[in-house]
């Protein structure tokens, strides 16, 4: 990779995080397959899976056994100094990480909004400038994540977690049109679910505005967040107020794990 890649220069590029469980690249069929979408959104060739795959098999060779996470990354390649994209050809970096998972997740609200009407919406975007700053801003305020609305004001998803609700017996979670990533993790929440028969759905749009997290804080609702590292995690506390977990999401979160144990690389249904 060259200086003048337009990934470090302008963010031109997809990326997926994957966990690492039990030894093996947890969901890597659904990974692909995100980032072959996000590719496409955004004009890039597709990225050869078999170079991928070939890639993570060696940084898992050279981990011994030590990662915890992977990341593949592609760009569109050297490019000019400007916005304008190169001819390529793209770059794909594999990287594998050790570090540690929080066991709960600490909470603020960002006070900025996530564009669902940006052409990178939906898209795991190497431009993740808005979440880094949105992240440091959770950092400085002792919290880990910060959860923000969509333009509309409405509840959307965390810098690199999707949100589940619990309210009334029931779970929910942000539609796609929210201009939320279609996690991976939300996915198989919902898929795996709704096969155990519990109550869980994908809202109407503008059905969850930011009032949920005021509803958390009085005690009358719980707050789950999901993403490939956290799995489905609790919510331990909101603007430095302590919330109580939900029984159903508290299922859920166990129920997760254990369909991860058993199915390591869960085939992609239609996505949700
Ligand atoms: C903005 C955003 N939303 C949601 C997620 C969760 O997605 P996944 O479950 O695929 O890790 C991520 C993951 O990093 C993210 O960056």
């Amino acid at each position: 990779m060259t200086a003048t890649d337009h990934g470090l220069t302008v963010g031109d590029g997809v990326f997926e995080t994957l966990r690492i469980r039990d030894g093996q690249p947890f969901a890597l069929t659904r990974h692909l397959a995100r980032l072959r979408y996000s590719a496409e959104r955004i004009g890039l060739s597709e990225p050869s899976a078999d170079e991928i795959r070939g890639a993570i098999d060696a940084v898992m060779e050279a981990g011994r056994g030590r990662l915890t996470r992977l990341r593949v990354t592609v760009t569109s390649g050297q490019g000019p100094m400007s916005s304008a994209r190169g001819e390529g050809p793209q770059t794909v970096v594999v990287t594998g990480g050790e570090a540690s998972r929080p066991r709960v997740c600490h909470a603020v609200r960002a006070p900025w909004h996530r564009n669902e009407r940006s052409p990178l919406t939906g898209v795991k975007s190497t431009s993740y400038g808005e979440n880094a700053v949105m992240a440091a801003y959770a950092r400085d305020k002792g919290a880990d994540e910060a959860i923000m609305a969509n333009t509309h004001g409405n509840l959307c998803e965390g810098t690199a977690t999707n949100v589940l609700v619990e309210i009334d017996g029931e779970l929910l979670t942000p539609p796609l049109a929210s201009g939320c990533l279609p996690g991976i993790t939300r996915g198989l929440a919902l898929e795996w679910a709704a096969d155990a028969g519990l109550p869980i759905r994908v809202t109407a749009p503008g059905e969850l505005t930011m009032s949920v997290l005021d509803a958390a804080i009085a005690g009358d609702t719980h707050l789950a967040v999901t993403s490939s590292t956290r799995g489905v995690q609790h919510v331990a506390s909101l603007d430095g107020h302590e919330l109580a977990a939900g029984p159903l999401l508290r299922r859920l979160g166990a129920l997760f794990e254990l369909n991860a144990e058993r199915n390591p690389d869960p085939a992609p249904r239609r996505s949700s």
